[in-house]
């Protein structure tokens, strides 16, 4: 049985490696992202890659409006949601006070109003079929914040409780919902963070990657497969009794018990 999986952010980095590895466990996947190029080559490629149907459909997570759009057409074009990978880019770097009111509005509309309107759109269907999984990518921010990610820190905080909350609602129908949080992985997005923090501290960009480095015990960042490889899993049947968690996957790098 071919299920349905949308995968937000899914032309590149986390997002990407997630849709190859849920293509490769035999689903269908749907990819989204903004940059409608950069999709239809990113479906193209891992359809060709992994001979599972990985298609493209442009859609921007921080768009609350066209969420129900996008879940109409998914069901029209390639059948009921069965996989739902809440996931796109970061918000921008910069401390509590760094962030002004408009960075603050767009990341809530990035991070957790767009994620919570698909999750709440989709989770009453997947109930009634008997079979849900919503997996979440957050970050090692939550659990042990980083003061130049404020954003990220405080509304994944909240997305993470919302997920919590919604973990519960068609617990008894099939459907969970967890979060993945990764810690340092290789993709742009670590590229930007730590360019952005070497230039706010005047520092050469290898220094920042070699401290970065340093403070995970695995001695090196994620490979994007690594973290999809947890994605998957919680997206299996084999996940049915996981619900309402947070799968840290950080090479060890998160300094709590
Ligand atoms: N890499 C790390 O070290 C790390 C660590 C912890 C957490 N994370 C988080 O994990 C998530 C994925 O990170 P990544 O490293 O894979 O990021 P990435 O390399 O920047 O890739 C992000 C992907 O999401 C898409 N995207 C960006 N904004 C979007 C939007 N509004 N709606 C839909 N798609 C959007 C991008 O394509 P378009 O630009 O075409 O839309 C791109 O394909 C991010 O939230 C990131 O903050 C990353």
């Amino acid at each position: 049985m071919r299920r349905t999986a949308l995968v937000g952010g899914g032309a590149a980095g986390i997002g990407r490696a997630v849709a190859e590895d849920l293509a490769r466990a035999g689903h269908r996947v749907v990819v989204t992202g903004r940059r409608p190029a950069a999709l239809e080559q990113a479906a193209r490629e891992l359809s060709a890659e992994t001979g599972a149907p990985v298609h493209p459909m442009v859609g921007d997570m921080a768009d609350t409006g066209a969420a129900a759009g996008l879940l109409a057409r998914i069901g029209e074009e390639h059948g009921p949601l069965d996989v739902l990978v809440l996931n796109a880019g970061g918000p921008p770097p910069g401390s509590v006070f760094d962030l002004g009111d408009d960075q603050w509005r767009s990341a809530f509309e990035l991070l957790l109003l767009g994620p919570l309107r698909l999750a709440r759109l989709a989770l009453p269907a997947m109930a009634q079929r008997g079979f849900g999984r919503v997996v979440v990518v957050t970050s090692t921010a939550v659990r042990q914040p980083q003061p130049d990610l404020a954003a990220s820190v405080v509304l994944r905080s909240a997305v993470t409780a919302a997920a919590k909350l919604l973990s519960r609602e068609y617990a008894a129908d099939g459907v969970t919902v967890n979060c993945v949080a990764p810690g340092a992985t290789a993709t742009e997005r670590r590229t930007q963070v730590l360019t952005s923090r070497a230039l706010a501290a005047g520092r050469p960009y290898e220094d920042l990657v070699a401290e970065d480095t340093a403070a995970v015990p695995a001695a090196r960042p994620a490979r994007p497969a690594e973290i999809a490889a947890a994605v998957t899993f919680l997206a299996s049947p084999a996940a049915s009794y996981i619900n309402g968690t947070v799968l840290t996957v950080d090479g060890g790098r998160t300094e709590t018990i």
